[in-house]
């Protein structure tokens, strides 16, 4: 499944979809299990996400070196509605991750989903602050994939679980951002619906055994091509390259490519592509 590029002409050229390839894959392979071999001093990235809160570590010469993440419910759509519950988590992460590192994390960049208030987006940053971490810096979260991705003509697309994010790159400048509600818990709710069974257990099966509900997603998988459809203003973008942890169903890009008629590049480990990038920026 390492290669699941649609055209040898990808937007970002078959070098650079091999070269995310790569650094996915051996991402994954570092979850809480830190690569001995190191370059330089450590960069640090927290994804304060509405399913997944990440913390991740690159090394000087831009290698996936660690991370950790804990499943927290306090942040909900780009907006951290409980402080202290996200303050903990973040401390939980740090306190980990230290240990696991051998090193204090005194800084770190964050991001936020397109398209929220600055005074939210802020609150990312205090929650940082409050966990003993200085936010070295703040970006959008389509920004921060990008920073991995390089897409220097095509779109981002970040679906998280709670919202669908949409950078438009021309000529590798970002021409349009925005962000709608709806990703990976509107799947879940679907599920549960169908299956009559409780929406974290929903969102369990979606994860584990996709591929065998997709006839069930596919209508909620097609609202979120119609989202990015319409953040793209009706226009093909160029290749539309899927990051986010909502759309790794076996089968969900090409009811997504076959909805939108536009070519759709998934990555593998994309659910990784924001965090990391995170910590590139
Ligand atoms: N293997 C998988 N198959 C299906 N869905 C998955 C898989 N892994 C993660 N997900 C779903 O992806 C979503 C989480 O993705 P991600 O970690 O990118 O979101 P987030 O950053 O926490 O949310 P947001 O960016 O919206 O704030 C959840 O809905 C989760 O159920
Ligand atoms: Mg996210």
């Amino acid at each position: 499944m390492l290669m699941r590029a649609k055209s040898s002409k990808a937007a970002t050229g078959a070098d650079s979809a091999l070269r995310v390839d790569t650094f996915l894959t051996l991402a994954a392979s570092r979850l809480c299990q830190p690569a001995q071999e190191r370059t330089g001093a450590l960069r640090f990235g927290i994804d304060l996400g509405t399913a997944t809160i990440v913390l991740t570590a690159i090394d000087e010469a831009g290698a996936p070196v660690y991370w950790n993440f804990v499943r927290e419910r306090v942040v909900r759509d780009g907006v951290v509605v409980d402080f202290q519950g996200a303050v903990r988590a973040v401390a939980q992460l740090k306190q980990m991750s230290e240990a696991a590192l051998g090193q204090t994390i005194d800084e770190a960049a964050t991001a936020h989903p397109p398209a929220v208030p600055l005074s939210d987006c802020r609150a990312c940053a205090y929650v940082l602050q409050q966990a003993g971490i200085e936010c070295r810096n703040l970006m959008d979260e389509v920004t921060a994939a990008n920073a991995l991705l390089r897409v220097q003509n095509g779109a981002v697309i970040d679906v998280g679980g709670g919202s669908t994010g949409v950078g438009v790159f021309a000529d590798g400048e970002l021409r349009t951002l925005s962000d709608r509600a709806g990703g990976g818990h509107h799947l879940d709710l679907i599920l549960a619906g169908a299956l009559r069974i409780p929406v974290e257990e929903a969102e369990v099966h979606k994860r584990e055994q996709g591929a065998g509900v997709l006839a069930v997603l596919r209508p909620g998988i097609e609202r979120i091509a119609a989202s990015v459809q319409l953040q793209c203003a009706n226009v093909c973008p160029g290749m539309v390259h899927l990051a986010g942890g909502a759309l790794q169903i076996s089968g969900a890009e090409t009811i997504i490519e076959n909805y939108l008629g536009w070519k759709v590049r998934n990555y593998q480990h994309a659910e990784l592509i924001t965090p990391f990038g995170i910590a590139v920026n």
